[in-house]
């Protein structure tokens, strides 16, 4: 899993390709590669680790490339080897590929080209791929491609050259995204996993679906079906609207986009409450008044954080909208045999747009005939091509594999469509308005727990050295606590559990003793006894306590250890001061670790693979 880059024209590929594997890093960071052809030959470079170190490798061996394709890796099958790393050959080294996705029965073919005398160099799926076209290969590239994509069970987008073929990159798809991208003169050609990374203001863009093979040059792109059909393809314009990544004066992108929320939360709400008819107004939603109405369940799919987001948006439409709705795990959505009807609209968010589980599951409610909307932050990604109608995020790019803002926003775009579903359903205006209210407060919410970063960062420091915590809540604080669980777990490398309070009890307070702290999420109004109580309990048995409660909350800070307050809020609402808060938390213990914060081990921005 992946991305995968290519260039083919005038200009000198290598700092085309590092520029254009460095917009794909979201998609792995385990190794990188790069393969070309120079004076007739195959000549390649790869290296385990970052981008930066393959840039370094490729200076050292002054390596020259006449036209290359470049790779980016997040490890399923092998270790993060220099010799696992793509491009990946054939026997005879004629032939240079990258991929992304999983071949699924690579083991048995693998074994069958064992057994005719094929030799593997390493451990991956992807190196079946080269070393099938290599032995169907007659001098003629697409017949070989079209030979072998036939036995590959899987997903895949693949993009190859072959030293007898200087002038051209093949590349197919099949469940995995891949564009081809051309300049207005048609001087060069871009192959990449995803558009944003091509470095023209405005290509010209054309998808690969299923099993189709393109054959790209410089001047001139064909695409085939699988019988070698020629196919007239649509050709997009994207407005791509690129901005250099900067860390803005922060130490690390993750801080940053902490910070942005106060403005971020701003950018997902402006131009979408209309104040005066008391109404939501999104921009190009093409969902019809008509269809939201009858819209008798929602289903939700996320991963991660977004599946987070989720959560919260279940009890948003259940408590503004009074829609039934539940959410779902993407990896685990598709394999169910959920209860879908045509009144049950799908909502999959994905702060990348590229999640393949999340896009996977997506199709899958299509075809069972539901209208899916999508959340997301990112335009032209395959999530916003494919469902029907997107509510974008607006809030910028989010680089650092930990999703903080992109959270945020998603609950605010989430709490907005449930306004917009509960006045289509009926609700007063009065009431709307009584919600833009507290909408508006949110910003400035965000904003007083910022200011108070600092005694976030001296309270880190004492629980940093910790190796396990519980995060617990109730209600808008569950999914809160889960989220802030997975910010500790994935930049700290820390054991943190997130848990409904009330059920700790059931098991898992087994578990507590004083190396074991609760961080405790207290900001909501309606089970504020409750969480008292399960505070005591874990107290009792010798817990650290941190909570975040609101200023004033009763009965809580005679109790625990240590306490951050938060600005009153109503329920619904909770959730934004307080994941900022659990944002910080994490980050600082992070930093008190001395962990690799905007890359963690292991992990990958956008995960491509199911
Ligand atoms: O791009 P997506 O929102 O679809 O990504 C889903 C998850 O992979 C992502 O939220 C992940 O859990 C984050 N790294 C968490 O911070």
């Amino acid at each position: 899993m992946c991305g995968i880059f290519g260039y083919i024209g005038k200009k000198d590929p290598i700092p085309i390709c590092i520029s254009g594997l460095k917009q794909l890093e979201y998609r792995g960071y385990d190794s990188a590669g790069i393969a070309g052809i120079f004076q007739g030959k195959i000549r390649s470079c790869k290296e385990a680790g970052k981008i930066a170190r393959l840039e370094k490798k490729i200076h050292q061996e002054h390596l020259n490339l006449e036209f290359a394709i470049g790779h980016t890796r997040w490890a399923t099958h092998g270790k993060p080897t220099d010799q696992n790393a793509h491009p990946h050959f054939d026997d005879k080294s004629t032939i240079a590929l990258v991929h992304n996705g999983i071949i699924e029965n690579y083991q048995t073919l693998r074994e069958q080209l064992q057994s005719e005398g094929v030799r593997f160099l390493s451990e991956t799926d992807t190196e079946v791929i080269a070393q099938l076209i290599g032995k169907f290969y007659e001098n003629d590239l697409l017949a070989a491609v079209q030979k072998t994509l036939p036995l590959l069970r899987g997903s895949f987008a693949i993009a190859l050259i072959h030293a007898n073929h200087p002038d051209q990159i093949v590349a197919a798809a099949r469940q995995s995204p891949l564009s081809i991208g051309f300049d207005d003169e048609h001087s060069e050609s871009i192959v990449s996993s995803d558009p944003n990374a091509f470095l023209i203001s405005t290509p010209n863009v054309l998808f690969l679906r299923n099993d189709e093979i393109a054959l790209v040059q410089a001047n001139r792109i064909r695409v085939f079906n699988s019988q070698l059909q020629h196919i007239d393809k649509k050709i997009e314009r994207l407005e791509n609207d690129y901005q250099a990544p900067s860390k803005g004066g922060f130490e690390h992108y993750l801080i940053k986009e902490i910070f942005e929320q106060s403005s971020t939360i701003q950018k997902a709400l402006i131009g979408r409450l209309n104040e005066e008819k008391a109404t939501i107004d999104f921009e190009q939603f093409s969902l019809s008044d008509e269809t939201l109405k009858n819209v008798s369940n929602i289903w939700i799919l996320g991963c991660g954080t977004s599946a987070h987001a989720g959560w919260i948006g279940t009890m948003f439409f259940e408590d503004i909208a009074h829609v039934p709705s539940s959410v779902e795990i993407a990896s685990e959505a598709r394999y169910r045999n959920p209860l879908l009807t045509p009144n049950t609209l799908v909502i999959a968010i994905s702060q990348s747009g590229e999640t393949a589980d999340t896009i996977a599951a997506m199709r899958e409610a299509k075809q069972r005939g539901c209208k899916v909307l999508g959340i997301c932050n990112v335009a032209n990604s395959t999530l916003s091509r494919e469902a029907d109608s997107t509510l974008f995020l607006k809030a910028g790019p989010e680089m650092s594999v930990c999703s903080t803002k992109a959270f945020s926003s998603q609950v605010a775009v989430l709490s907005l469509f449930a306004l917009h579903l509960a006045s289509l359903k009926g609700l007063g205006k009065d009431e709307m308005r009584r919600y833009f209210n507290e909408l508006k407060k949110i910003s400035g919410h965000i904003q007083q727990v910022l200011e108070k970063a600092s005694l976030l960062q001296t309270i880190a420091k004492k629980y940093a050295h910790y190796d396990d915590f519980f995060f617990i809540g109730r209600r808008y604080m569950v999914p809160t606590g889960l989220e802030a669980a997975l910010k500790l777990k994935e930049i700290s490398y820390v054991n943190a559990n997130g848990y409904p309070a009330g059920e700790l009890k059931h098991g898992p307070i087994a578990l507590i003793n004083q190396k074991f702290p609760v961080v405790a999420f207290c900001a909501n109004e309606q089970t504020h006894e409750k969480i008292v109580s399960n505070l005591m309990e874990v107290k009792a048995r010798g817990a650290p306590v941190l909570a975040f409660a609101p200023e004033g909350a009763h009965g809580i800070s005679n109790i625990v250890d240590d306490i951050f307050t938060l600005p009153p809020c109503i329920d619904p609402f909770a959730p934004f001061a307080s994941i900022v808060a659990g944002q910080l938390l994490s980050y600082y213990i992070a930093k008190e670790r001395g962990c690799d914060i905007d890359q963690p081990r292991n992990l990958a921005k956008s995960v491509t693979v199911e």
